[in-house]
């Protein structure tokens, strides 16, 4: 058996699962065992709290009356509520949540994805997600500004000529101006916390785009990451 070519196929292919096993599952489990798995109050982090501060400056009528003043414990509300509306909407059918370490992904989206940034329980399940019609979003925060946002959710082809990512109207309250019609200018609670989902994501790196006043949280987790 061992001499003909399927027996080498057979171990070849069983050698090959073995070693993935091995590398992705095992090593990292043995890498990690001491780092326990954090909750969603403890990923609130100061570059996430800068923009959820900013959202309530920004949009401080919707803010008010979703979440009133911008605490921590309000942060992890709204970011749960945030992954479920990435879930039910289905954005991790065409966004993928994973720096890979092949095809210099890193040089378009930042460092390469590691097993820590996932041990929390914002990331359980983890959206890695397969398809990529849209960019990874696992360094999406902090690359642009929560107005861009909420403009691009209302209507993405305003902001990306040709986009097919579809509007998400129903993120938005109606404009007091014109009852009736929602506005990009009045984000209700899934809107609000949608976009704080977003700008979490990679709050947790040293390359989260810095501002005025602003204070990078690396002791977080056990390695600074790059
Ligand atoms: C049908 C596929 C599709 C779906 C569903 C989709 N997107 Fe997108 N998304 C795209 C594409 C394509 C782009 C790039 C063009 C653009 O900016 O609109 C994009 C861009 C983005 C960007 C801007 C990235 C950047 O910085 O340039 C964000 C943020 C985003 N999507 C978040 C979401 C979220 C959150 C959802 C779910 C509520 C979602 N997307 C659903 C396809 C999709």
């Amino acid at each position: 058996m061992f001499e003909s070519k399927s027996g080498i196929l057979l171990i070849g292919g069983l050698g090959f699962f073995l070693l993935a096993f091995v590398s992705n599952a095992a090593v990292p489990m043995l890498m990690y065992r001491d780092l326990p798995e954090q909750s969603t109050r403890e990923v609130v982090n100061a570059n996430v709290m800068y923009q959820f501060e900013d959202l309530s400056v920004r949009y401080p009528d919707p803010f008010k009356k979703y979440f009133g003043q911008p605490t921590p414990e309000k942060c992890t509300e709204a970011l749960e509520l945030g992954r479920q509306i990435y879930i039910a909407e289905g954005c991790w059918h065409c966004h993928s949540q994973f720096v890979r370490p092949v095809s210099n992904e890193s040089r378009r989206w930042g460092p390469v994805a590691r097993t820590e940034e996932y041990q929390n329980s914002l990331q359980r399940p983890v959206m890695f997600g397969t398809r990529r019609v849209g960019p990874d979003l696992s360094r999406e925060g902090g690359r642009r500004g929560n107005d861009w946002h909420a403009v691009h959710f209302f209507r993405p082809q305003q902001l990306s000529a040709g986009s097919p990512m579809p509007d998400y109207s129903w993120f938005f309250d109606e404009d007091p101006q014109q009852p009736g019609r929602p506005s990009p200018a009045h984000p209700n609670q899934r809107g609000l916390a949608i976009i704080t989902y977003v700008q979490w994501l990679g709050s947790w790196l040293k390359s989260y785009p810095a501002y005025e006043n602003f204070v990078p949280i690396q002791d977080q987790m056990a390695h600074p990451l790059e």
